[in-house]
């Protein structure tokens, strides 16, 4: 990151170039988000209209730490109010610190005592840039800060400026749209407490006409897990800023004297060629700098949730985890209704100790029998949540989110624990350490069902801060838990993927992709899930039929076949499947396994022929394609599928036919598929690049 004359400075990775100067008013501007310069080149933008040296009038600057002062009538990403009123901010350049792969800018108030960093950080072999921002209260006065949003990226000029998201809601996350932005603001985000189901923390900008192959595309993504907006802003002239930050309107955080407030990392990627070269770069960064362990594969899971919801033995738990390993499955997670008086969803949350009823002798016999099986052992638990019929609220009526005169709104029966209260988050810490400590515990689904109402913390001077402290003591008792038992492994889990963002990946491995477990709506929630987070954490079970929600009967292929895209895990009621249906579960599991490594840590390409959809993953050698193909119309034939990033030199063999292709041809014309020709046809394809 050299540094230059004047105050202009460039992040460098692999691919990119990301250029910013410190102009005449100490305002830090962006100049340039794309292809990789020299720095001789880079200089050269100085030349340009944008240019922070040749102010034209009509052309509005961009900030990349946009701060609320006089004449930024735009955005602004930091927004404060000092003690006496005043919201303006002077911000002084300080210094530059560079570091390896880091650039970090200080800035300081002319007046109040506020310091203000920003900081850029790379990572070897990844065209991601990560942002933060720190702002320390040097002085004693608090300051209260209205908006701290991590990063402000100044995406280049483009004649059509097209947005995407994922927005969506439970059972239907994910959703991916593009639509041209409008002028002025455009915000999404969420103020549940949760990252939600209704919008990702992910955006995607194009010059609307990026396919998925083509193009240049700029995206970023907010790792936090709590209330948090993104604000694409399309400026009068067409230009436009993302600014992406934790928290909502109208709440703010009081920074007291000698405090420090960290921001959460909001992470850019500049890609070319496409969507789905953007979404790759995005998995090869889970994969290298978010996930805690991304060189284990997951393994198959069975998760007996929608077998017997709340209705079930130890017996019973032990009938299915043996029809689960006799089918391959390689983890058995027991779901809801285990503890405490929770035998339906009124009662018991809170309290984690096994029912009587269920386990007289407690986990132990249980536990025993699945590893007997061959297979690891997880658990549901949901520890931010409790059940007013419930030991720890009769104890704790004041331990959940309420305000004074107000009413405690429940949902499903259960209020919000206050986890940023210490003494909560201790004792939900306690009682999960405890867990983890008696029982040969090797897997926890952590759920949480319901978002915050009524957020109030009477008795606290500070009562916003729960927003953030909340999200910040789930991650503190995750990462102790983990420290504590580095053989656990944790799913993320909100309803589904109410919670799937890079700041909860960073300490989980997986996460639950949604309750809609029907196979076709599937495949949109994880073309959309795929946008941004690999394959490797996308968890996807294959249940009964007809489905449990949707009504629709898939064949057990299809089923399996859009479940082996992602973290392949089965949730039927295998009590009820036939002998044949097993028998052919357990050769779609041995199926999986061998193309795991190629889906959980390849490289993915979206694929389309038809009517047929499906995906490839490449990985070495291999290269897999699962197809999908729910109805033909008036009996056309499915046209042959070409796939996408082959050495066009080599040969491949197929190795269901052991048929030898080559890969120009299967680039240019296709595969020739041979799905049968009645509806809901689906097809799994390994092909093996010879030497
Ligand atoms: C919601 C989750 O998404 C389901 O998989 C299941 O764990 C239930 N909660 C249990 O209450």
């Amino acid at each position: 990151m050299p540094a230059h004359e004047p105050r202009l400075w460039t992040i460098d990775t692999p691919n990119t170039s990301y250029v910013v100067a410190v102009d005449e008013h100490d305002r830090l501007r962006g100049l340039h988000w794309g292809p990789r310069l020299s720095p001789e080149q880079a200089l050269a933008l100085l030349d340009l209209p944008e240019s922070p040296f040749r102010p034209v009038i009509g052309r509005e600057p961009r900030f990349d730490l946009g701060a609320a002062s006089s004449f930024q009538y735009g955005h602004n990403g930091l927004q404060v109010r000092f003690s006496d009123g005043t919201r303006d901010l002077e911000l002084a350049f300080t210094e530059a610190i560079e570091g390896d792969g880091d650039l970090t800018f200080v800035f300081t108030d002319r007046h109040y005592p506020l310091e203000v960093r920003t900081r850029y950080r790379s990572h070897p072999g990844s065209d991601v840039i990560e942002r933060t921002l720190a702002l320390r209260n040097t002085g004693t006065e608090p300051i209260e800060v209205v908006r701290a949003d991590s990063a402000s990226w100044v995406v280049p000029g483009l004649d059509t400026p097209r947005l995407s998201q994922l927005h969506g809601e439970w059972g239907a996350e994910t959703q991916l749209t593009r639509t041209t932005i409008p002028y002025g603001e455009t915000v999404i985000g969420s103020r549940r407490g949760v990252t939600s189901h209704q919008a990702n923390p992910w955006v995607a900008i194009d010059d609307g006409e990026a396919t998925e192959t083509s193009g240049p595309v700029w995206s970023t993504a907010l790792a936090w897990s709590g209330t948090w907006r993104i604000t694409v802003e399309k400026g009068p002239t067409g230009s436009v800023v993302v600014s992406a930050g934790f928290g909502h309107d109208p709440i703010a955080i009081r920074l007291g004297g000698g405090e420090t407030l960290e921001t959460p990392i909001a992470a850019g990627l500049h890609t070319e060629g496409g969507f789905a070269s953007a979404a790759g770069a995005w998995h090869e960064y889970a994969l290298a700098h978010v996930l805690p362990h991304p060189e284990e594969v997951r393994p198959v899971l069975y998760n007996s949730w929608e077998a017997t919801e709340f209705d079930f033995t130890a017996e019973d738990q032990m009938r299915l985890a043996e029809r689960a390993a006799a089918m391959g499955c390689e983890l058995f997670v027991m779901d809801d209704g285990w503890f405490g008086a929770r035998v339906n969803d009124r009662a018991g949350l809170g309290d984690w100790t096994p029912n009587p009823d269920r386990f007289p002798d407690g986990l132990g016999p249980l536990i025993k029998h699945v590893h007997g099986c061959g297979m690891r052992f997880g658990i549901w638990v949901e520890p931010e949540m409790v059940n007013p019929d419930s030991d720890l609220y009769r104890a704790h009526p004041d331990w959940v989110y309420h305000q004074p005169h107000r009413r405690r709104s429940e949902v499903r029966q259960q209020l919000v624990l206050n986890l940023a209260r210490p003494d909560v988050a201790d004792y939900i810490h306690a009682r999960l350490d405890e867990l983890l400590s008696r029982n040969e515990i090797d897997f926890v689904k952590w759920d949480m069902n319901r978002p915050f109402t009524e957020a109030g913390w009477p008795g606290s001077d500070d009562p916003d801060r729960l927003w953030f402290d909340h999200t910040r003591n789930l991650y503190a008792i995750l990462d102790r838990l983990r420290a504590d038992h580095p053989n656990l492994r944790i799913e993320s889990c909100s309803s589904g993927g109410g919670r799937v963002d890079f700041g909860i990946l960073r300490r989980t491995d997986q996460v639950w992709t949604s309750d809609n477990t029907d196979a076709v709506d599937r495949i949109a929630i994880q073309d959309g899930f795929a946008q941004v987070y690999p394959a490797r954490v996308m968890g996807a079970w294959v249940t009964d039929s007809p489905n449990p929600l949707t009504r629709r009967e898939v064949p057990l292929d299809f089923r399996f076949h859009v479940a082996m895209a992602g973290v392949l895990a089965v949730g039927g009621d295998l009590r009820i499947w036939s002998d044949e249906d097993q028998a052919r579960g357990a050769e779609l599991v041995a199926d999986y396994k061998r193309i795991r490594p190629a889906v959980q840590l390849g490289r993915r390409r979206p694929l389309r022929a038809g009517a047929v959809t499906g995906v490839q993953y490449d990985r070495g050698d291999q290269t897999v394609v699962l197809v999908w193909r729910r109805s033909r119309a008036f009996a056309y034939p499915d046209p042959l599928l070409k796939l996408q990033g082959l050495d066009l030199d080599a040969r491949y063999r197929d190795e269901r036919t052991g048929r030898v292709h080559h890969g120009a041809i299967l680039a240019a014309h296709g595969l020739e598929l041979g799905l049968d020709p009645a509806d809901y046809a689906s097809a799994m394809i390994e092909l093996t690049r010879l030497p």
